[in-house]
């Protein structure tokens, strides 16, 4: 009787286990299977997919073609002649009858400079790699008020010109080359533990522009990290995250799946908003959570800029610039970074008069501490499923 009792306890113990490991199965995988598919059907991202990229891959032929129509240059010349390298893309060649724009390495700039060598036919600026930078800094005379910086291309020679291997990514990144110093002013406040290693912080904002740059996308810096480097040419000692924004008539939504891959390198940890009006995702690295980057899409309106915030209760805020001109670049512990061309003017507008003064990130709220923070409405509670969704890494 006791041994019968017995196993008909360990029968309904059993199974007892059973059932919970059961439901705990049901349970995970549904949640994660209706997870996976709300974030994987994310049916705003089929909408707001862009065009792939066009095949800008020019023939080496079609600009030899093009390259025979100039004045050939007797030493090795980088062509920089935007409008000459947009009719090499185009396949539109044809002869010019002013000044061809190339650069030369600063090497060979300041050996044929001595040796009264440039000749008329060019108009030309010097070039170098710096030291411990992933850019290319560039001088002319005529724009001698401003050096330009560029990230590292990779050049096709064709005979004694070299020309971008991608020139159409050559192109946008000089648009945005015209280079702007930070001010490096000594920010009172009291010693303290730098949270975020500087040094760290840009080697990431960094991989994660590149990442960009891969859609066609030329993340700005936004926020406290703009204002920490123009200000002290650095990351706030106190700040714990980093920022980017992307202007929404490059935004791409399909880098999102990118974070989906078993290969990449950042991880989404939140994404906020809808693609069209108030679009946000935070990131961070696989091998280093301690360094999040937020990325704002900013919208451009008649007369301003804005980035949008939602919060955990699906109140909307509205984040205002001035209108936004994005095609300046900057050095950030030595990685280039794309910034707006009035760094001065955007921060003054976020952080007021007071800018040059610390404030404690401790007590430095995101929604009410800022002077160009609104308040935007709310989320409707059907949509909040939709626009607020947090810790996919943990799902995953
Ligand atoms: C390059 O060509 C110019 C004339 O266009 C000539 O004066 C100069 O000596 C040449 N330099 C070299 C290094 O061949
Ligand atoms: C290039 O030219 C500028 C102005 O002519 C000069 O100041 C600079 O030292 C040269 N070299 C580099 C690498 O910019
Ligand atoms: C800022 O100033 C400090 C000392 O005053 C100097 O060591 C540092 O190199 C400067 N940084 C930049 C980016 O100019
Ligand atoms: C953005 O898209 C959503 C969903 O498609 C739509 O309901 C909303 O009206 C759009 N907002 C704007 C500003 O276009
Ligand atoms: C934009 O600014 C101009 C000039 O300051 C003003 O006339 C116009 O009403 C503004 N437009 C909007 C939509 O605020
Ligand atoms: C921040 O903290 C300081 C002192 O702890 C306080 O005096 C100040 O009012 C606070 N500022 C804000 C905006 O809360």
């Amino acid at each position: 009787m006791r041994y019968s009792s017995r196993i008909i306890f360990l029968c309904i113990f059993a199974a007892f286990i059973l059932g919970v490991i059961l439901m705990l199965y049901i349970i995970i995988s549904t949640s994660s299977i209706s997870y996976k598919s709300r974030i994987k059907n994310f049916d705003v991202i089929s909408a707001f997919r862009r065009k792939s990229k066009p095949n800008t891959k020019v023939s080496l032929l079609t600009i030899r073609k093009c390259l025979d129509l100039l004045p050939q240059p007797n030493f090795t010349s980088l062509i920089i002649d935007t409008e000459i390298l947009q009719n090499i893309i185009e396949n539109k060649c044809r002869k010019v009858s002013r000044a061809i724009k190339i650069a030369l390495h600063d090497k060979m700039y300041q050996e044929l400079k001595r040796s009264d060598q440039l000749g008329r036919k060019f108009s030309i600026a010097n070039f170098s790699y710096p030291e411990d930078t992933d850019y290319m800094r560039f001088h002319d005379d005529e724009t001698g008020r401003f050096a330009r910086i560029i990230p590292r291309i990779k050049i096709r020679s064709c005979g004694e010109y070299q020309v971008p291997a991608d020139i159409l990514l050559f192109l946008e990144y000089w648009k945005r080359s015209r280079y702007i110093d930070c001010l490096n002013l000594t920010v009172e406040r009291k010693p303290m533990e730098q949270v975020l290693d500087p040094v760290i912080s840009v080697m990431h904002l960094a991989e994660l522009r590149n990442m960009f740059v891969s859609f066609n996308m030329y993340p700005l810096l936004n926020g406290g990290t703009l204002l920490g480097w123009y200000r002290e040419c650095s990351v706030i000692p106190h700040t714990t995250d980093l920022d980017f924004s992307v202007k929404y008539d490059e935004f791409d939504i399909s880098i999102i799946e990118e974070f989906w891959k078993p290969s990449t390198k950042f991880l989404m940890n939140r994404r906020l908003g809808m693609p069209n009006d108030s679009f946000e995702i935070t990131v961070s690295p696989v091998d280093n959570p301690g360094y999040p980057i937020d990325v704002f899409v900013m919208y451009d309106e008649t007369n301003h800029s804005y980035v949008s915030g939602t919060n955990h209760i699906g109140m909307k805020f509205r984040y205002k610039y001035p209108l936004y001109d994005r095609y300046c670049s900057a050095d950030l512990k030595g990685k280039l970074f794309w910034i707006t061309c009035d760094p001065e003017g955007v921060v003054k507008f976020e952080y007021g008069p007071m800018w040059m003064k610390d404030h404690n990130s401790k007590n430095f709220s995101w929604f009410s501490s800022s002077s160009n923070v609104e308040r935007n409405g709310h989320w409707d509670v059907a949509e909040l499923d939709d626009v607020i969704q947090a810790n996919f890494q943990q799902i995953n």
